[in-house]
């Protein structure tokens, strides 16, 4: 791998030709149905990496009242900006319904109230799609699993009458459609087709198009491979399309939208971290690196493993215990991790970090920040924020 060991470590290293294909990809795909794409921020939120997905075309997928003032500012079309999340603030509502974006995806029967109340306040209409909890497992992680009886997002379908109720007494409130989203990081293309057969039926049970919807939207949740990142670098759009829709039984009339995030950006991302020290353990051997939980939290919250490359040494094979910097002991890449001898001042690449690694960084032990940097046509940069939007 291309990288410049002059670099301060550790580093963000995104590769923009990769991210390039990926995006070509997912909206090829995506444009044989018709379906439309956002982009589900909260993977990853640096700059350069949202200017180009927004020269795409792409809407966004928001979860805070900061990602939809970000997006706007960023330069994403308003029309194509959703707000989702189990607890928007009053002040969150209020700034959205100022700011005019496509709709809230709204998570349950009290949220829908306080959002009525608002938009009356203010005396604006307030677009909403409901998430409704289908019941379907996603067989993931369990803190990435969403859409069950025992998580806390969305709104169950036996409490869905009565906010489609509200939604048609309600002068301020304009019903847009529905929305699912069951979880992330879903390798079986089985839980998408079993969230399509219970869209279909709570569709007709609940007869929403005769409320008026014109959107459904399927959330995120398409997995990456992050034992092989190279050999398949970026995920089967076409399967993953081609599954809705034969299994999608609503009015052609409605358009489908989807929020991915991970199958967009995961792969293209490394994180870039020097051997500061290596360790003989009782059993074992450790090799410590300057990267931590604080750029990587993923091993740590949810057991999650990235494949690891020296890039500094082909030499003999040895296992170590790779692990970071930071007083917890959960602070660990991974176990026996399998690789060539490795000494002090090495190099290692932490793979499939474009997704869920920069947007969840942490300054926990007064981390400092870790920069990002392009790769383009074999060339690497850093670009500072001011340059950021117009220079790629
Ligand atoms: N839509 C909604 C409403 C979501 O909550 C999410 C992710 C997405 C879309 C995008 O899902 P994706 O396509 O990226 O799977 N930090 C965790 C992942 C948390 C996902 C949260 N919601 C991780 O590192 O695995």
């Amino acid at each position: 791998m291309d990288t410049t060991s002059d670099i301060n470590t550790p580093y963000y290293l995104y590769d923009l030709d990769l991210l390039r294909q990926t995006l070509d990809q997912a909206r090829q795909a995506a444009n044989q149905h018709n379906y439309h794409i956002h982009y589900a921020i909260k993977a990853n939120h640096n700059p350069i990496i949202t200017g180009i997905i927004r020269d795409y075309g792409f809407g966004v997928d928001c979860v805070s009242g900061n990602e939809v003032i970000e997006a706007i500012h960023r330069g994403f079309a308003a029309e194509k900006i959703v707000y989702a999340g189990v607890g928007k603030s009053d002040d969150e509502i209020r700034q959205t319904l100022e700011s005019d974006i496509f709709c809230f995806n709204v998570e349950s029967m009290e949220e829908l109230q306080v959002i009525d109340e608002i938009a009356s306040e203010m005396e604006k209409t307030a677009r909403v799609a409901l998430r409704v909890n289908p019941g379907v497992k996603a067989h993931t992680h369990k803190y990435i699993t969403t859409g069950l009886d025992e998580n806390k997002f969305g709104i169950h379908p036996l409490q869905l009458q009565e906010s489609l109720d509200l939604c048609r007494r309600s002068k301020w409130l304009d019903f847009k459609g529905l929305h699912f989203h069951i979880g992330s990081q879903i390798t079986s293309l089985q839980p998408f087709s079993r969230l399509c057969q219970r869209v279909n039926e709570i569709w007709e049970e609940f007869d929403i198009s005769s409320m008026g919807a014109t959107i459904l939207n399927l959330g995120g949740g398409l997995g990456v491979n992050y034992e092989d990142p190279e050999g398949d670098p970026i995920p089967d759009f076409q399967s993953f399309f081609g599954v809705i829709a034969e299994n999608l039984k609503i009015p052609d009339s409605i358009q489908v939208h989807f929020e991915l995030g991970r199958s967009l950006v995961a792969q293209c991302g490394n994180l870039i971290t020097r051997v500061l020290y290596t360790k003989k353990g009782v059993d074992k051997e450790f090799v410590i690196t300057d990267a931590g939980m604080t750029e990587l939290m993923r091993p740590s919250l949810y057991q999650a493993r990235h494949k690891i490359e020296n890039i500094s040494s082909s030499g003999e094979i040895c296992k170590y215990d790779v692990v970071g910097p930071v007083c917890e002991s959960s602070d660990v890449f991974g176990k026996a991790v399998e690789l060539p001898v490795t000494r002090r001042g090495h190099l290692l690449a932490l793979k499939s970090c474009g997704a869920y690694a920069e947007s969840m960084m942490l300054r926990y032990n007064m981390r400092t920040r870790a920069k990002s940097f392009f790769k383009t046509s074999g060339k690497i940069s850093h670009i500072t924020n001011a340059e950021m939007i117009s220079s790629v």
